[in-house]
């Protein structure tokens, strides 16, 4: 008989839990994230009836806006960018509830009057005190947003205090170490929800119930029948206009040392004791611990990067990433990276993982692929040359879902096998679209559920292990060229030989 583990939070999300009345504060209100990604996660949650009618939103944001400019703002946000605002009295209900206060972050003096404007919400809205604080500014400014807060006295509260604070948390072990220290000194481990949208991602908690709500799967999840994985997350789109974030940032910091090193953690962790936030982040933070680039002396056998140049996709010119508006047109940034992981614990040992993230991509695909050993000895002819290894392929966009590669008897007289695949689409299956990943990740910061949130020692031992790459790339002495791939191809050649040189291929996709 199975004892089902009950994890109280997600029971109660399982339920459609409501949040308590609160206030969501958010710092960065006239950027894009706010504008785009955020209140229109709200708005559909509250379009959804899953928030309280107390709920209120307060932007914060350094220009001088009104509380009308502010709501007609995201009204547009809501238009352009989610399904739009659907019945009337639910944005005029919704927009009620949206404030703006202008505040120069380094000015303490605009915390105290922030910190006014939520008393009197307080009081007028039935909020109770709940706030959540949703840092979406630029990087450097989270060491003195989190400092002010806490000087302020805004976040001393453990219970009914919480802080959000979005990627990428610092740019290295160094700085990451020191943020973490900052957020120590204003609060409470329990009061942090550090974002990583993919945790949100419909096909990647799927992965957590595929390995842990099925008996047949997790036998075979290791060494003795694991020769390989490859996770690979290509974009088609390039910089776009964040070349001011992305020319501090690139491939490594922007997709790997969060999204890619999540999607890594959940596939090669050990089974949590239980679904709750402290046992899940424990086992991530235990693989990670036992990761390493498979070679730091030599990176070609380990971790290559690459930029893209001028190209062709879907008939289109596309410009180099050094010709993209605002980017130094000697930049040295990668906009591609993969690289060579291997798991030093008894799972793992011998079984490389290759990751693998890129723009200007031929295809947007991102997948999880689960490559077993080969059949020790073949008895039958197959249509092609050999027979292809079985491949367990998790799809995390598009075309969610997981599709299985084996071998079967082609029809007629002869025994000859051919790769087939038994596919499952979860769009199909469920017939219903998958949430975005903001929606769900507000959610449960709302309900006080960080299942879904990095924990801080998680965020440092995974600047721990990219370390090597990151210091030999941006060392002075390393020269400034960066291997060029063209714009809609799969990348470098080096990044070929990374697996090449072990007798594996990238899957084709
Ligand atoms: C963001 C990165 O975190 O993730 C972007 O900053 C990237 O550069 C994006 O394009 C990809 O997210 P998704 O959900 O489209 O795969």
């Amino acid at each position: 008989m199975v004892q089902l583990l009950e994890n109280p939070l997600r029971v109660g999300l399982q339920q459609e839990r409501t949040p308590e009345p609160l206030i969501l504060v958010i710092f960065g209100a006239s950027g894009d994230l706010t504008m785009r990604k955020l209140v229109p996660a709200i708005y559909h949650l509250k379009q959804q009836r899953r928030l309280p009618p107390e709920l209120t939103i307060v932007g914060v944001a350094r220009r001088p806006w009104s509380h009308d400019f502010f709501r007609e703002q995201m009204r547009e946000g809501v238009e352009q960018f989610s399904s739009g605002i659907g019945a009337k009295e639910i944005w005029d209900n919704f927009a009620e509830g949206l404030y703006y206060c202008p505040v120069d972050m380094g000015n303490l003096d605009d915390y105290f009057k922030l910190d006014r404007l939520l008393t009197q919400i307080d009081s007028e809205r039935g909020t109770r005190g709940n706030r959540v604080f949703y840092l979406a500014v630029s990087p450097n400014f989270f060491p003195e947003a989190i400092a002010k807060l806490g000087e302020a006295g805004m976040i001393k509260d453990p219970v009914k205090t919480r802080l959000v604070i979005e990627k990428p948390f610092g740019r290295d072990l160094a700085s990451c170490q020191e943020l973490n220290r900052a957020v120590q000194k204003a609060c409470d481990e329990r009061q942090v929800y550090r974002i990583d949208h993919y945790l949100g991602k419909e096909t990647v908690q799927n992965l957590l119930v595929l390995r842990f709500a099925n008996a047949i799967f997790e036998p075979l999840w290791n060494r003795q029948f694991v020769d390989h994985v490859q996770i690979t997350v290509a974009e088609t789109v390039g910089v776009e206009d964040r070349a001011g974030y992305y020319e501090n940032s690139g491939a490594l910091r922007d997709m790997v040392q969060n999204h890619l090193m999540q999607l890594f953690c959940l596939t090669a962790m050990e089974p949590p004791n239980a679904m709750d936030a402290d046992s899940l982040r424990t086992e991530k933070v235990k693989v990670i611990q036992a990761t390493r680039l498979a070679d730091t002396r030599n990176l070609d056998f380990s971790s290559i990067r690459a930029q893209y140049s001028s190209g062709w996709m879907k008939g289109k010119e596309i410009p180099g990433y050094r010709q993209e508006p605002n980017v130094n047109p000697l930049s040295t940034v990668p906009t591609y990276v993969a690289m060579k992981f291997l798991v030093d614990n008894w799972r793992w040992q011998g079984v490389p993982f290759y990751l693998r993230t890129g723009k200007r991509m031929p295809k947007k695909v991102s997948e999880i692929a689960i490559q077993f050993r080969e059949v020790p000895y073949l008895l039958f002819q197959s249509a092609a040359k050999q027979v292809s290894p079985n491949v367990l392929a998790l799809r995390i966009q598009p075309n969610e879902g997981i599709a299985l590669r084996f071998e079967a008897k082609m029809p007629g007289p002869d025994l000859r096998s051919r790769s087939v695949e038994m596919d499952f689409g979860y769009g199909k299956t469920f017939g219903i679209e998958g949430s975005d990943a903001y929606d769900r990740l507000l959610l449960d910061c709302m309900l006080g559920d960080q299942t879904l949130f990095t924990r801080g020692d998680e965020v440092e031992a995974a600047w721990r292990v990219v370390t090597p790459a990151l210091s030999v790339w941006e060392s002075p002495s390393d020269p400034l060229l960066v291997p060029q791939y063209e714009a809609g191809t799969w990348g470098p050649t080096a990044s070929e030989a990374l697996i090449n040189n072990d007798g594996r291929q990238w899957r084709r996709l």
